[in-house]
């Protein structure tokens, strides 16, 4: 089974860039970005964050206000300033270098089983298994193990995690754990699997017949919020608003000012733009206002920014979405854009 998945990988992976480096830290990162995130998002964002903080000392001395920028439109903060964390720790408790076994990276806070096991595998061979999500699904279905409830899940769980570190290959551990999860992000998919083209077709017991629960439901909402901009002395200003960082979602990230849709009537719409987060799906109507015609709201943090700054920002990925749509964010490939007449009052 080793010799049929290696090869397979040796064909068709992917040229992604993380499998460019043995650096455990560069490693880190991209395994932390990849948890919940699809690969094309994260590409882009795994190269920025490292041209940025090259090494673990740096992104351990960063502001944290500019590592949630780097992690804007990833989601899932917490992973960003868990990661953020973890660096001081390596730093201030480890002289900067990173632990090597699995054990030992396990003890770094927000590193757990599967964090550990693909950095001390990819980085330095270790033979332990990686089980995720696809891990999971492509060794259950090799063997027909079902669950139908969450106590039959646990044990699934158990069985594939013993399955697996039987079958990581101790000469190749890092590739071996890789080509698992390439084959059950490529072919050994949800839905629609390709046994055809697939390495171990003749060891599975299920070969497609095997059901995959189902997706939770997404459902809808509407949300609105405001555009406001108007002419600085440094260029066009947009006008954003800071999460408070007691709130459990998004806490201290820049996002335009909401409006509660019931008041916008009669108010001329900008644009709408969809917004997916988890399980929501959001349409978000965008009304081009004055600064005056904000309601005067307690508490948070508002301010005026000069848009071409805005990007370094660490914005929501909704703000950062509807700012580039409006020609207001400095964008990498076609320099500092600003926004239409039509658009400043
Ligand atoms: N998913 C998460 N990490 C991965 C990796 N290193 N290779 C393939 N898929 C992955």
């Amino acid at each position: 089974m080793r010799r049929e998945l290696l090869g397979w990988y040796d064909c068709n992976k992917r040229d992604l860039p993380w499998r460019h480096t043995q650096d455990p830290y560069a490693i880190w990162v991209s395994e932390i970005m990849l948890q919940q995130t699809r690969v094309a998002a994260v590409i882009e964002k795994y190269t920025a964050f490292l041209e940025r903080f090259a090494t673990v000392e740096e992104l351990a001395k960063a502001d944290e206000q500019d590592v949630l920028a780097l992690w804007s439109g990833l989601g899932y903060y917490r992973r960003a300033r868990m990661l953020h964390k973890a660096a001081q720790s390596v730093v201030s408790e480890h002289e900067g270098r990173m632990p090597a076994s699995a054990d030992r990276l396990r003890k770094l806070p927000g590193i757990g089983s599967y964090t550990a096991a693909a950095i001390a595998s990819i980085a330095h061979d270790e033979a332990v298994a990686v089980v995720d999500g696809n891990v999971e699904r492509v060794l259950s279905r090799i063997r027909g193990w079902e669950s139908h409830d969450s106590v039959g899940e646990a044990a699934v769980r158990r069985k594939v995690e013993e399955f697996a570190a039987g079958l990581v290959d101790p000469r190749r551990a890092g590739d071996f754990n890789q080509a698992i999860m390439e084959l059950g992000a490529t072919v050994c998919t949800p839905r629609n699997p390709q046994c055809l083209v697939c390495p171990w077709a003749k060891e599975c017991r299920t070969l497609g017949e095997h059901k995959t629960p189902k997706r939770a439901a997404m459902t809808s909402r509407e949300i609105a919020c405001a555009l406001v901009v108007r002419d600085g002395d440094a260029g066009t200003e947009v006008f954003l608003e800071q999460r408070a960082a007691t709130n459990t979602v998004m806490p201290g990230l820049w996002e335009l000012p909401a409006l509660d849709v019931g008041d916008c009537v009669d108010l001329e719409e900008r644009m709408a733009v969809r917004h997916a987060i988890m399980q929501v799906n959001y349409v978000v109507r965008v009304y081009a206002l004055s600064a005056e015609g904000l309601n005067e709201k307690a508490g948070g943090v508002r301010r005026w920014v000069v848009a071409a700054h805005a990007s370094d920002m660490a914005l929501t990925g909704l703000a950062r979405k509807v700012l580039t749509r409006a020609g207001l964010l400095r964008t990498k490939t076609r320099g500092t854009k600003f926004a239409s007449p039509a658009l400043r009052n």
